[in-house]
């Protein structure tokens, strides 16, 4: 089987009904007036996107493009020039609202392809943007980690944590993903990123490839835990329909994916199995060896704030949300004409952030504190979320047995952590991944309509 929108069958049908939205283009002098007036918290997380790999992953749903390693260091420097220019617009924009630059995530694309010397250039920009000296987290591709005196550069730059795609132990699952890195190679890379001094190193596993079988995986946790990195993530493989890896498939040039019987055993699999050896599971995806810290990604984009530069970059200030051009060449030239690159936009109720906000709390970190959202939301829980459709939703799932909630708390039960696992993959394919299907357009449409 393939596991692609449908199916996900009710799961499907919630998510499109839930975060059904429409996005459109608005003057750069309305974006600019939008965020000011809807940023109203002090702590930001900040978003960097690195929209450039030296290939394309056969099941990839990343707003990126494939360039070839000799155009390397003039698309790099160019791209850049652009971004350290955003960043710049948005200090002059922000520059009385004190923000709190809590976080900075780098992703992709392939944010190592990016040498240490820009990122030197970058964090400097960001310092004078915002006021601030913050760490710098990256996601990194193995083969772009072999040599030792490049990741040294990396660190010394600024670059203190690094989410390194391993995805499997097996060279033979690599190829059917359209990897290009061996086993060893990524192994290679974690010894140099610990050398160099890394402060903090994510391993991003994929299970579910076509193929895979139970115990492939197993041996992939059990790699994966002997090598001790600080966190785990374990993403089962999405699969849409404009992939390649999708055409394979149907073509029965690469074998199906495993079925949802086997998933469910993988992802439970992934729980006993790194939960017995230490690991904490502080989400559904990522398990980390301290409760210390976790290389956040998600939280911000769906509770915000979180400002977005670079091509392909989401923002989400809490009331307003937004998309920048994918289009490289659409980037440039709004930014050579000192306009923010926002290709759509929409505003966002606080009923709606209100339900973003426990979707991703309960579905993707497990658990709901009532207390934490009576301070984000300044009302009650059960008042505001009570006037919405999701409180019915929370009504089934607790009928079900998939939560269990008290005066203080909901949580995810066990068999809970299953059917948060298929509502995470039906708003993901439904929501980002539609959105950058959008984006990718030529020319980028004016209006859009997620899913
Ligand atoms: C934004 S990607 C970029 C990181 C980096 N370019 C790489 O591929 O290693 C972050 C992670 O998403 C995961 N990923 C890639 N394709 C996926 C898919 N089709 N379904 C689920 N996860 C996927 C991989 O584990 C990857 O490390
Ligand atoms: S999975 Fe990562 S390396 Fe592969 S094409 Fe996507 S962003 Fe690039």
């Amino acid at each position: 089987m393939i596991l692609t929108r449908s199916s996900l069958g009710l799961w499907d049908k919630v998510a499109r009904r839930v975060f059904k939205s429409v996005y459109r283009r608005e003057d750069d002098e309305v974006v600019r007036k939008s965020i000011v007036e809807t940023l109203t918290e002090s702590d930001v997380a900040l978003y960097i996107h690195i929209p450039f790999c030296t290939g394309t992953c056969w099941f990839c749903p990343y707003a990126r493009f494939p360039i070839q390693r000799s155009q390397l260091d003039e698309v790099i420097s160019k791209y850049v020039v652009n971004l350290r220019r955003e960043i710049r617009l948005y200090g002059e924009l922000l520059r009385d609202l004190s923000l709190n630059v809590i976080d900075v995530h780098v992703g992709g694309g392939t944010p190592s392809l990016v040498p240490g010397r820009y990122w030197r250039e970058i964090i400097q920009e960001l310092t004078s943007a915002f006021d601030a000296r913050p760490e710098v987290a990256i996601e990194a591709n193995p083969e772009d980690l072999l040599d030792e005196s490049r990741v040294y550069d990396l660190v010394d730059a600024g670059v203190t944590e690094f989410s390194v795609g391993f995805q499997s132990f097996h060279d033979d699952l690599l190829a059917r993903l359209g990897r290009r890195h061996s086993a060893s190679d990524s192994i290679k890379a974690l010894d140099n990123l610990r050398s160099a001094g890394a402060r903090y190193v994510n391993i991003d596993l994929m299970y579910m490839i076509p193929g895979e079988t139970l115990e492939e995986w197993i041996e992939d946790l059990s790699k994966a835990t002997t090598l001790k990195p600080d966190e785990i993530t374990c993403y089962p493989t999405l699969v849409l329909e404009n992939s390649i890896g999708y055409k394979l498939i149907k073509q029965a040039k690469i074998p199906e994916q495993p079925d949802m019987k086997t998933f469910k055993k993988m992802m439970y699999a992934a729980e006993d199995f790194l939960t017995a050896r230490g690991y904490i599971g502080q989400e559904i995806y990522g398990y980390t060896r301290t409760r210390d810290w976790k290389y956040v990604t998600v939280n911000y984009e769906m509770e915000g704030p979180l400002l977005g530069f670079g091509a392909g970059a989401m923002s989400f200030t809490g009331g307003y949300e937004y998309q920048n051009f994918c289009s490289v060449e659409e980037y440039y030239e709004y930014i050579s004409k000192g306009k923010l690159p926002v290709a759509f936009s929409r505003r966002v109720t606080v009923e709606e952030r209100a339900i973003r906000y426990a979707t991703c709390r309960l579905f993707i970190c497990r658990s709901l504190s009532k207390r934490h959202f009576k301070d984000k939301f300044g009302r009650e829980f059960n008042e505001l979320i009570g006037r919405t459709g999701f409180k019915w939703f929370l009504s089934m799932l607790r009928v079900s047995g998939d939560i269990t909630e008290d005066e203080e708390r909901i949580s995810l039960t066990r068999k809970g952590l299953f059917t948060a696992h298929k509502i995470a993959w039906a708003f993901v394919l439904n929501v980002p991944c539609r959105m950058v299907e959008e984006c990718l357009k030529r020319p980028t449409p004016e209006n859009i309509t997620i899913p």
